[in-house]
């Protein structure tokens, strides 16, 4: 019951279920009919952004609680955006990560340094801190590194080695290859726009290309993987996998949609692009 689980989606629409407490939030690429209608009454609360952003049953939730998403245990709120700290599409990336990072380990036997870049909440630093792995959290977000900690607290992470930067991701990496500091395996998921601590603008259009240079060049002798995901429109899994390609050639490249998804008789959700570059 502690789960998250997507219910059903449709007419622009999504229903999830948080541990307890069931959401109605806007979901623009569901274009489709609801499945089960009448399953939407017994949402708590019901987000919009028609007339602003307005959330509506919210003072009936609790300030936060927790859900287990994925083996993680995460803290939720509903913020001012309609967000809750956690995109649950990205529960595969953090289950393959987890994987990825225990089998590479017992082969080298020796823990993989990890870096998550726009790391947001946390989710996918504390996967790669189950797996294993020895982590670097870089987000430019003061609030949202705090945030992560209290998730790392919550799986009982919080000896586990996890450096927790608040910085602009190209600066950090510009520090980290002067320093001669190598990372063996990276996850970067880049805003569309977004504002480093300093308030340096970010789009995706311009920035990435440097970022990926920078990440490259912070790449240990021994790379695992570098694992791109994107909720921009317009950067399809094509576009993630040809910036990847041209990086780092050689490896295997995959790719894919994110996906929300829910009991098999649920109608998948996309919500994001991905590619991955493994040895
Ligand atoms: C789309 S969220 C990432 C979602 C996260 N990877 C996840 O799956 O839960 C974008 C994050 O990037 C951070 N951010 C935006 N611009 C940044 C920058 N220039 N440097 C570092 N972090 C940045 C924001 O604070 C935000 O937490």
């Amino acid at each position: 019951m502690n789960e998250y689980a997507l219910l059903d989606s449709g007419h622009g629409r999504k229903l999830e279920r948080f541990g307890t407490i069931l959401l109605d939030r806007p979901c623009a690429q569901a274009v489709w009919n609801p499945s089960t209608p009448a399953l939407w009454k017994e949402a708590d609360a019901y987000f919009t952004r028609k007339d602003g952003l307005e959330w509506r049953g919210r003072e009936a939730l609790p300030e936060s609680w927790i859900a287990s998403i994925e083996g993680v245990c995460m803290k939720l709120a509903t913020t001012d955006f309609g967000h809750l700290g956690v995109f649950p599409e990205t529960r595969d990336l953090w289950r393959w990560i987890r994987e990825r990072i225990e089998a590479e380990t017992k082969t080298r036997k020796a823990p993989l340094n990890f870096l998550n870049l726009f790391a947001y909440s946390g989710g996918a630093t504390l996967a790669a801190a189950q797996g294993g792995a020895h982590c670097c959290h870089v987000d430019a977000s003061k609030g949202m590194v705090a945030w992560a900690r209290e998730n790392a607290a919550l799986n009982q992470l919080e000896e586990h080695p996890i450096r927790w930067i608040v910085e602009d991701v190209n600066k950090f990496l510009q520090r980290e290859e002067r320093r001669g500091r190598r990372y063996d395996a990276v996850l970067l998921d880049p805003p569309s726009f977004g504002r480093g601590k300093s308030g340096e603008l970010y789009k995706i259009e311009h920035a990435l290309l440097e970022t990926l240079q920078l990440v490259k060049n912070v790449l240990s002798d021994q790379p695992a993987f570098v694992y791109l995901t994107s909720h921009t429109p317009g950067f399809t899994p094509t576009v993630l996998s040809n910036l990847l390609r041209q990086l780092l050639p050689g490896g295997t490249l995959e790719q894919g949609e994110m996906l929300l998804q829910g009991e098999d008789t649920v109608l998948q959700v996309p919500s994001g692009t991905w590619t991955r570059w493994s040895i």
